[in-house]
């Protein structure tokens, strides 16, 4: 294996030897500018990726294939039962992205990445949604915009389209068990990437100089952050509030010597906050599954039930209004969670003025106190 110095060696010596080429045949540099020559791969390939993907998906490949060892097309084709021309068409699509591998011919090692699938099922079920639920979903996009033009109505999406319903995602999702079990996988796999990391939620504020204090995870799927709340700051207590059968999977989950500090209370976040004068009321990742319109009801529910010196801590991504990230990575993560939004529940990503015009807009007794930013603009926002 190469170390990262010697790639960037062979680079250098390999980008001189092409622009010497270039130079002595008088073509023009490479660069993405209008006038340069693109390849146009890149902008198509992505639906082809994907249908990959999903086949690799749906045919359980990856769990055909043992992670020491690897196996044969022959093997492969004989556990799932595809042919083996079809095979290899689909797994060396999969291997350009490097998803697994074959370095003898007929014979498929597993990557990084494929090994990762296979070894969490969190990450499975992280690939499972994006393959089974996103890409249907986004192929519908253009349609649902002709469709609902303007509408930010959480139903009137590609996602609604894709799968021919009515509902909004969650509560599609909240009338087909399996398909919501793996949604809350997914939820524990975006945990799982650095930026996304609840560890920022639990180092990143201070828990500690709460004391003795109550906080309600509103929207906390199965209990996974405030489990690790409990486990790092005993003096909280902790209420954890979503559908039904996700805060039940939470409770069949919770290790015992948690009972005491953490609760589950299935509830819509759409009613009145049942859970009155707690000192805060965490929501991670939920207003930007929604629109501004519907941000401001589900915060509107909170209001009533605050304390003096209540917080409501929204943890969300901000997107820089106009200058680019500093990363070319983050750009792209940040577009794919953006157009995510759009396709799931008609929301989007937010600019720090989208998330006070939410804040100010729900009650005018509400203050924007504080942003916390993390790695990538994660932050809180607080109120006194
Ligand atoms: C994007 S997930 C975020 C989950 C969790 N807070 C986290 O940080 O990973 C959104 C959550 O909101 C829940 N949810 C959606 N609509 C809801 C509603 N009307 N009432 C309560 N929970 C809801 C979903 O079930 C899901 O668990």
């Amino acid at each position: 294996m190469s170390s990262i110095q010697e790639l960037s060696e062979r680079i250098a010596r390999n980008t001189a030897l092409v622009e010497q080429w270039l130079s002595s045949n008088n073509h023009k540099m490479p660069s993405f500018d209008h006038d340069a020559d693109e390849v146009m791969s890149r902008v198509w390939g992505a639906s082809i990726d994907n249908a990959a993907q999903q086949c690799i998906y749906h045919f359980k490949i990856l769990q055909a294939i043992p992670l020491e060892g690897g196996a044969t097309y022959t093997e492969i084709s004989a556990k799932v039962g595809l042919s083996e021309r079809k095979l290899k068409t689909v797994l060396r699509k999969a291997m350009v992205n490097r998803m697994l591998r074959e370095d003898v011919p007929d014979h498929v090692v597993h990557t990084a990445s494929s090994a990762l699938l296979l070894r969490h099922s969190y990450m499975m079920d992280y690939y499972g949604f994006f393959i089974e639920q996103m890409f249907p979903a986004s192929a519908k996009f253009t349609e649902a915009l002709e469709k609902y033009q303007d509408s930010t109505a959480a139903n009137h999406t590609s996602f609604s389209l894709a799968f021919n319903t009515n509902e909004t995602l969650f509560k599609f999702l909240e009338n087909q068990p399996e398909l919501q079990a793996r949604f809350v996988g997914a939820m524990e796999g975006v945990n799982r990437d650095p930026s996304q990391s609840m560890k920022h939620v639990i180092v990143g504020y201070p828990w500690k100089e709460l004391g003795k204090a109550t906080v309600v995870d509103v929207g906390g799927s199965s209990g996974f952050m405030s489990v690790e709340l409990a486990k790092n700051y005993p003096n909280l207590q902790l209420v954890v509030q979503d559908y039904k059968n996700n805060v039940e999977k939470g409770a069949a989950q919770l290790p015992t010597e948690l009972s005491n500090q953490v609760q589950f209370l299935p509830h819509n976040f759409f009613d009145p906050q049942p859970v009155i004068g707690a000192d805060i009321y965490i929501l991670r990742h939920i207003c930007h599954d929604w629109s501004a319109e519907n941000s401001e009801k589900i915060l509107r529910q909170i209001v009533p039930a605050l304390k003096p010196g209540s917080k409501i801590l929204l943890v969300e991504i901000v997107v820089s209004p106009s200058q680019r990230p500093t990363s070319s990575i983050a750009e792209r993560y940040l577009r794919i969670r953006d157009m995510n939004m759009v396709q799931l529940l008609n929301a989007h990503e937010r600019s720090e003025s989208d998330w006070r015009d939410i804040v100010s807009a729900t009650d005018s007794r509400l203050e924007l106190t504080r942003i916390l930013l993390h790695l990538w603009s994660m932050l809180f926002f607080g109120r006194t």
